[in-house]
């Protein structure tokens, strides 16, 4: 294994030793094996490739200060995925299933699990795939499902800090009564385009609206939108956006911290009266906005005049690392103590 500057990681793929795939064939589900192969084989007519039956996790492990690692709210990673299935037909896998193999996953590439101090963690990645033939658009008999991982650094290189964001009308991520509270990978490459133009504009993200009125935001690229004002936690409810199991978790300890939760339609002028922003999810843990420019109607929304994230923003994001480091008392029961 080659040295790791683990406090200088990106968001990114590094080979890691062993991943973790069962397979579902003839009605049933196969044990966990271990690959040291970063490939797979699969037939030329698998429906994940032609019809995109293909859906994906992400959740993250720390190594606390305690030496402990804590995997942060796996169980909802595996009901989530379970719905995605759903959504494409696809064989749902079984929770017990889903969470042998990210523990396996993890131990097996213990010496990849970045120190506490670098504030890197391990980054989860579950896979499911329709891998059976078929031409005639149709589900597939059979499926993979697979886990790797691999150490990373903050989704927006910027780590903590303040970043901007765009609204673009040109572009939808997901249709009003589409697959957009599902984590497949069609709504990732719907958003591909407008990600780099937002890139190239000097953004870190594109804010979506609702795609049918124009009128509501959604979330953002691959994030949940919360606004803060008034005490208050205020975050879309919206039937074309990944329900995050990082803002729902947010929701949580706003309220134990004496907020009021909010999660509704939220309409494009609300932005104006937010004395905070920010994105959420695993990997962008919290990231807080900025701005958001909305550059067809030349308009601008600003969060931080000064670049530095807002008071509350702050807080919950301490709130959440102190849980997920195991700093802080889990009282909710979000993490799971990986036995070695
Ligand atoms: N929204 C989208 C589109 C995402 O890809 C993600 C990432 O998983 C999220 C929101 C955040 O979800 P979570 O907090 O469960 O990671
Ligand atoms: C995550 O936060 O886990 C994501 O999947 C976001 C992005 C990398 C797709």
């Amino acid at each position: 294994m080659k040295e790791i500057n683990w406090s200088d990681l990106s968001f990114g793929y590094m080979k890691t030793d062993y991943n973790v795939r069962c397979y579902y064939r003839n009605g049933q589900w196969t044990d966990p094996e271990i690959s040291d192969s970063e490939y797979i084989s699969i037939h030329i007519a698998a429906t994940c490739l032609h019809y995109g039956q293909e859906a994906f996790e992400g959740l993250k492990a720390f190594k606390g200060k305690d030496g402990k690692i804590r995997i942060f709210r796996m169980r909802e990673n595996a009901l989530r995925l379970q719905s995605s299935c759903r959504g494409i037909m696809m064989q749902e896998l079984p929770t017990a299933l889903f969470e042998q193999a990210v523990v396996e996953a993890i131990k097996r590439n213990r010496s990849y699990i970045p120190p506490y101090e670098s504030g890197a963690s391990l980054y989860i990645r579950p896979l499911l795939l329709g891998t059976s033939a078929q031409v005639g658009v149709k589900q597939a008999d059979e499926y993979m499902f697979l886990v790797f991982v691999t150490p990373v650094g903050p989704y927006f290189k910027e780590g903590f800090k303040t970043t901007p964001v765009v609204i673009f009308r040109q572009f939808d991520r997901a249709a009003p009564l589409g697959t957009g509270t599902y984590k497949i990978g069609g709504n990732y490459a719907a958003s591909l385009v407008a990600g780099d133009k937002a890139h190239a504009m000097g953004y870190s993200s594109v804010l979506y609206l609702d795609a049918k009125e124009k009128k509501y935001i959604d979330e953002c690229g691959p994030a949940n939108f919360f606004g803060i004002k008034n005490n208050t936690y205020i975050t879309p409810e919206s039937t074309s956006i990944l329900p995050s199991i990082t803002n729902k978790s947010l929701m949580q300890l706003a309220e134990a911290m004496g907020m009021k939760v909010e999660r509704r339609r939220v309409p494009l002028e609300e932005l104006a009266t937010f004395e905070e922003a920010g994105m959420c999810g695993t990997a962008a843990v919290i990231s807080p906005i900025q701005r958001i420019d909305d550059v067809e109607e030349d308009k601008s929304y600003i969060f931080s005049a000064d670049g530095k994230p807002g008071a509350v923003s702050v807080k919950l994001y301490n709130e959440l690392r102190a849980i997920q480091y195991g700093e802080k008392e889990d009282l909710y029961g979000w993490t799971t103590i990986v036995d070695f």
